[in-house]
């Protein structure tokens, strides 16, 4: 019986229990064993949870992490402490660990991915960047070894559904994030969508599978979408353009240069037609010449469905003995992990 825990229980915890309970047998027959949420550890013990049977619920991370040996662990908490602590315990134990948490990824993430190394665990994050378009595994995966020159996209799902709700239907600004909130799209800090450290976090995850190395956070410049005025939006549709929150980087000798701020972009490009709650990601390389994900950005039911095909997706390769990489490089497939059975 394979054991699962869930850091965490809000949206995204929840809709990730949801979802494994929604698909259990599917599920079963791909892993080819019985599996059982075991353990769910939360903030707030007033929070009423007994629509929970079966599963050990606590506040106390030392009952949670003693309660037994899990085989697999899902982080929805969010921010770095106490995530970071608790990712690393369990990966140093050679247990993969599965998250959502962009900001713990971007800024911990070289730290822990060696610790997982080290460990012989998993450390995936697909459903960190873009929510349930499957952007990362197809970086760390089939596209491992391809060069890749720029990546472009509309990565934080909460502003580009306020932007069209409020361009398209002339809604006001704290109408429409209050209703992504209500949505499960918004951090739990709206700042954090506001003024694009969201997408900062993304763009800084995504430069690292796209360019093979970590950027120097002072080399991706943020703007938040509080900078847009109205008439940037009266110009735009003057001239043929609509106006996005773009995450932007590329490698200009050697070094990783990157933005994200509000920016025209042509009506002639895919992005400008991205709406609503959509993300859109766009690759460009020689070979590839442009290559374009496009999907659910944010909520719990698009974002739980990344962390769980994460999972599925390092347990299928394992089984394969195909490797997974760490890193794209252009020179070579130069891997610092290879799963093999
Ligand atoms: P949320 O609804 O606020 O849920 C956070 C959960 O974590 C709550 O259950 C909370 O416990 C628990 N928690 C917070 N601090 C904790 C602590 N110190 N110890 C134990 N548990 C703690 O947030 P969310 O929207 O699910 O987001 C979770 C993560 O997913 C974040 O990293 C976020 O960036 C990421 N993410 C979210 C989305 C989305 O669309 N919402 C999409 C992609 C990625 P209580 O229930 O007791 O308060
Ligand atoms: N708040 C984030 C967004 C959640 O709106 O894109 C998905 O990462």
């Amino acid at each position: 019986m394979l054991k699962v825990a869930i850091l965490g229980f809000g949206t995204v915890g929840g809709s990730v229990y949801g979802r494994l309970e929604k698909s259990r047998k599917t599920i079963e027959e791909q892993i080819e064993e019985p599996f059982q949420i075991t353990a769910i550890l939360v903030k707030d013990r007033q929070k009423d949870r007994a629509n929970l049977k079966d599963v050990f619920i606590t506040t106390e991370w030392e009952q949670f992490k003693a309660h037994q040996k899990y085989d697999i662990v899902f982080e929805a908490i969010g921010g770095i402490e106490p995530a970071f602590t608790y990712t690393h315990y369990f990966l140093e134990q050679g247990i993969p660990v599965i998250s959502a948490n962009k900001k713990l990824v971007a800024q911990k993430g070289e730290e822990l991915e060696k610790v997982a190394t080290s460990g012989g665990a998993f450390y995936g994050y697909e459903a960190a960047v873009a929510g349930a378009v499957p952007i990362v595994n197809a970086l760390r995966g089939t596209l491992a070894t391809t060069a890749i020159n720029q990546v472009r996209g509309i990565l934080n799902g909460t502003t580009n559904y306020m932007l069209t709700e409020m361009i398209q239907k002339g809604r006001s600004f704290a109408d429409v994030l209050l209703e992504a909130q209500q949505l499960g799209y918004a951090e739990s800090d709206p700042t954090d969508d506001i003024e694009s450290f969201d997408a900062w976090y993304k763009l800084i995850i995504l430069s690292r599978l796209c360019f093979g190395k970590w950027a120097d956070p002072e080399q991706i410049s943020r703007f938040g979408v509080s900078e847009i005025e109205n008439w940037h939006v009266e110009v735009a549709s003057d001239i043929g353009c609509q106006v996005k929150l773009v995450g932007d980087s590329r490698l200009e000798e050697g070094e990783i240069k990157g933005i994200v701020s509000p920016a025209f972009v042509v009506n002639e490009e895919l992005l400008a037609s991205i709406n609503g709650v959509t993300n859109g990601v766009v690759i460009y390389g020689e070979d590839i010449h442009e290559l374009a994900f496009v999907g659910p950005g944010a909520g719990g039911a698009a974002t739980a469905n990344s962390m769980v095909e994460d999972y599925l997706f390092h347990k299928r390769y394992k089984g394969d003995r195909v490797v997974i990489a760490e890193s794209n490089s252009k020179e070579s497939a130069s891997y610092d992990v290879v799963f093999v059975n």
